[in-house]
């Protein structure tokens, strides 16, 4: 069966409590039982880390393993150009993925470093993200 990535970056680890006027009360335990449950086309796993080479290993770990990788890259999604390289040296597609509509935030979270090397971004539905990115690697995959 073919297999993806969901991939979280920092402070990912804290929703629920974390800012939830912002990013909601669901937990990312809750998160990935939602996706597990939408994604009935194909295997997930789901990895969280708050350190930016981590990602970038689980970036590099995932060719050959996984048929692509949805990616929320937190506050790294500003800032990471190490992170946007890892993924155009695998070259497996990758979805882009934030909880809150970062173009509707302050200034510095409308730059992405991973948008020049994705697929596609999709940002403000919430933890519904996560669900219509698993929508759009499946269509993207034609799984
Ligand atoms: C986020 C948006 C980022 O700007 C922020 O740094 C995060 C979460 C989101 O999912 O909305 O950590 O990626």
């Amino acid at each position: 069966m073919t297999s993806i990535l969901i991939l979280n970056g920092p402070n990912l680890n804290l929703l629920g409590t974390r800012q939830p006027e912002v990013y909601g009360s669901t937990t990312l335990a809750d998160v990935e039982a939602m996706c597990r449950a939408h994604a009935t086309a194909f295997d997930l796993s789901f990895e969280q880390s708050n350190h930016e080479g981590v990602l970038i290993d689980h970036i590099h770990a995932a060719k050959g393993v996984h048929a692509g990788i949805i990616l929320n890259a937190g506050a790294y999604t500003h800032t990471s150009v190490a992170l946007m390289d890892a993924i155009a040296s695998v070259e497996l597609p990758v979805i882009e993925v934030h909880l809150s509509n970062i173009h509707a935030r302050e200034a510095f979270r409308h730059k992405s470093y991973i948008a020049p090397v994705a697929v596609g971004q999709i940002c403000g539905f919430g933890a519904q993200s996560y669900l219509l990115a698993i929508d759009a690697i499946k269509g993207h995959l034609k799984i």
